[in-house]
C-alpha cells in the first residue's frame, strides 16, 4: 500500500483482536504503521491475541492484554492501557487510532416476546454497548492532548439498521452501539469516526447464526450464504475498510457498508 492511512507515530488499539475481523484488522492496520508506533490487542484468550501480535511487523510494540470487557471497569482498562503507555510516552503519539470490534450475537434462538429475563440483557448490552463506551471515554481521557489525531472505528452491522427475526439482542445491541458513535461524532467534531459495516464474513459469529438462529428463513438465508460462498473472508472485508479509511468520502459518524459504493 504506497498512500498511508495514519501517519507518524500511532497508537492502536483493537478490541477482539484474538480471531475474525479483529485479528486482521490488527494484522493489516498494524502493518501499515510507522516505526515506533504502538499496538494495544484486547481480548479474552491470551494464545490468540499472542498469535495475532506474532502477525505484526517488528517495526511497531505490540502488547496483549487478556481481559473479560463485558466485566472491565473504566478503572481496570485505564490499568491495561497506561501499563502499555505512561503518561509521558503519551505525548510522544501523533495519531490515536480505537477500534471497537469485540462483540458477540447473544441468545439468537428467542423471538422479542421471549428476551424477558433481565440479566441476559443486561449481559448483553454489558459486552456490546456499555463496554465500547466506556472503552471509548477512558482512550479519549488517556489521549486529551489536542496536537493528537484520533481515529474512531466502529465495527457495525446491517443489523444495527436492518431488522432480522430472532436477532433481537444482536440489532438493538448493533443499533444502540452504532447510534452512541454517531453522537460521540457530533459531540467531538475534530474525531473521525467511523461506523464500519463488513458484510457476512466468515468467522465463528456467522457461524453460530447460520447453525443456531430460530427463525427458519433467517436461517436458510444464512445457511444458503455459507454453502454458496457467498460470506466474505476476512481479507475482502478489511481490504475494504483500508479503501474506505483512505478515500475519507465518509462523514464522521457515518455507516459505511462494505457494498456501499
Ligand atoms: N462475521 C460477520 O459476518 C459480521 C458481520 C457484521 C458485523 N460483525 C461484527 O464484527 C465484529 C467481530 O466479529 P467476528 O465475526 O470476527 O466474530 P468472532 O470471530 O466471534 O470474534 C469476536 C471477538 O470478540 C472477542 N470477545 C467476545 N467476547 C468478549 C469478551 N467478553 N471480552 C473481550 N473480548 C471478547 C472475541 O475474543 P475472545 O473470545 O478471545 O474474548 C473475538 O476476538 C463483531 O462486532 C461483529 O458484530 C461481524
Amino acid at each position: 500500500m504506497s498512500e498511508k492511512i495514519f501517519s507518524g507515530k500511532t497508537f492502536l488499539l483493537v478490541t477482539g483482536a484474538s480471531q475474525g475481523i479483529g485479528r486482521k484488522i490488527a494484522e493489516v492496520l498494524g502493518s501499515s504503521l510507522d516505526s515506533g508506533s504502538k499496538v494495544l490487542l484486547l481480548a479474552r484468550n491470551d494464545e490468540n491475541l499472542k498469535e495475532t501480535a506474532n502477525k505484526l511487523p517488528k517495526t511497531v510494540s505490540v502488547d496483549c492484554g487478556s481481559v473479560d470487557l463485558s466485566k472491565a471497569t473504566a478503572n481496570d482498562l485505564k490499568g491495561i492501557i497506561k501499563n502499555c503507555v505512561s503518561a509521558n510516552d503519551v505525548k510522544q503519539f501523533n495519531e490515536v487510532v480505537i477500534v471497537h470490534n469485540a462483540g458477540s450475537v447473544g441468545d439468537v434462538t428467542q423471538l422479542t416476546t421471549d428476551m424477558t429475563d433481565l440479566d441476559v440483557w443486561r449481559s448483553y448490552y454489558d459486552l456490546n454497548v456499555f463496554s465500547p463506551a466506556v472503552l471509548n471515554g477512558v482512550i479519549m481521557e488517556i489521549f486529551k492532548e489536542k496536537s493528537i489525531k484520533k481515529h474512531v472505528i466502529n465495527i457495525t452491522s446491517l443489523c444495527g439498521i436492518q431488522p432480522m427475526k430472532s436477532l433481537g439482542f444482536y440489532c438493538t445491541g448493533k443499533a444502540a452501539r452504532e447510534m452512541f458513535f454517531k453522537v460521540f461524532a457530533e459531540e467531538y467534531p475534530e474525531v473521525d469516526v467511523l461506523n464500519y459495516s463488513p458484510g457476512p464474513v466468515e468467522t465463528d459469529m456467522l457461524q453460530i447464526i447460520a447453525n443456531d438462529v430460530g427463525d427458519r428463513d433467517v436461517k436458510a438465508s444464512f445457511q444458503d450464504m455459507r454453502k454458496n460462498a457467498k460470506a466474505l473472508t476476512t481479507d475482502q472485508t478489511i481490504k475494504r475498510l483500508t479503501e474506505v479509511l483512505l478515500s475519507k468520502k465518509y462523514k464522521s459518524g457515518d455507516h459505511v457498508d462494505y457494498f456501499d459504493e
